[in-house]
């Protein structure tokens, strides 16, 4: 039995094919917002905050003008915003090539792989999914979990995580895995509490998430079986 209603207003159901333009929008927002936090997140690397300063002085002793130093650094820093925002827009754009514009395909006619919307009110508010995990024997990869903002604090998120549990424990699974990045402290904070320990983190292979220390996390949940 597949459809699970967590509260009186939550549904949480199996992916239909008329979800498909809320669950990329979903998905795009969800991934969008952590453009600033991750401006932040480079903004606080001892080499960003060096390299930003030796320009900064050097151009003011060079120049012995105000003007050119904070011209300069200005310019490197809309630089340095387009670039975390290249690489969430290309993150994105993989992803929907990879699996969001084939659900049905990837998660919906494989064995042990899932996709699932939370509806409130008819309207679909959180996503998430899951696959057999690549790298680790007789493991789900939870994917794509995201919730609207006007629906978050709910409860929502940690009843689509809790569908995907039950699903692997259905089917015999050791456990879920799923990978996160050093940015998404909400999702981190989640998955803590619910259970999940923190197994590995290891860099992101792009020339610029290594340089700012933008790193992923690997989450895991150990599934103990049901004793009857
Ligand atoms: C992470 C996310 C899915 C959480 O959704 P949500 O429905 O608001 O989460 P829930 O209401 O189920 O929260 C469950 C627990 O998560 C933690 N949590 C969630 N959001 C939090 C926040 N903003 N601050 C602190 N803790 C938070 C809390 O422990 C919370 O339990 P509590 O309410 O008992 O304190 C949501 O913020 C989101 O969609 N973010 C953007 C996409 C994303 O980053 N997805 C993760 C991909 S790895």
């Amino acid at each position: 039995m597949l459809d699970l209603k967590v509260m009186a207003e939550i549904k949480i159901r199996r992916y239909h094919e008329d979800d498909d333009e809320d669950v990329k929008e979903i998905f795009t927002l969800g991934m969008s917002e952590h453009i600033p936090s991750s401006c932040m997140h480079v903004l606080k690397q001892p080499l960003a905050q060096m390299f930003l300063g030796c320009v900064f002085l050097a151009l003011l002793t060079s120049s012995m003008s105000i003007i050119l130093p904070v011209l300069a650094v200005t310019l490197l820093l809309a630089a340095g915003r387009q670039s975390v925002s290249y690489m969430f827009t290309k993150y994105i754009k993989t992803s929907l090539d990879q699996d969001l514009n084939h659900i049905q395909q990837i998660y919906l006619e494989q064995p042990n792989a899932c996709f699932w919307v939370a509806e409130v009110q008819g309207r679909v508010v959180g996503t998430v999914a899951c696959l057999p995990a690549e790298n680790a024997a007789n493991y789900l990869e939870l994917k794509r979990l995201s919730v609207r903002k006007s629906h978050r604090g709910q409860g929502i998120a940690k009843a689509l995580c809790h569908i995907v549990a039950e699903f692997a424990r259905e089917r015999g699974c050791g456990g879920v895995l799923l990978h996160t990045s050093v940015v998404q402290t909400d999702a981190q904070k989640l998955y803590e509490q619910i259970g999940y320990k923190k197994v590995r983190e290891f860099d992101v292979p792009e020339f610029f998430a290594k340089l700012t220390n933008f790193t992923l996390l690997e989450y895991r949940l150990v599934l103990k079986r049901h004793i009857f």
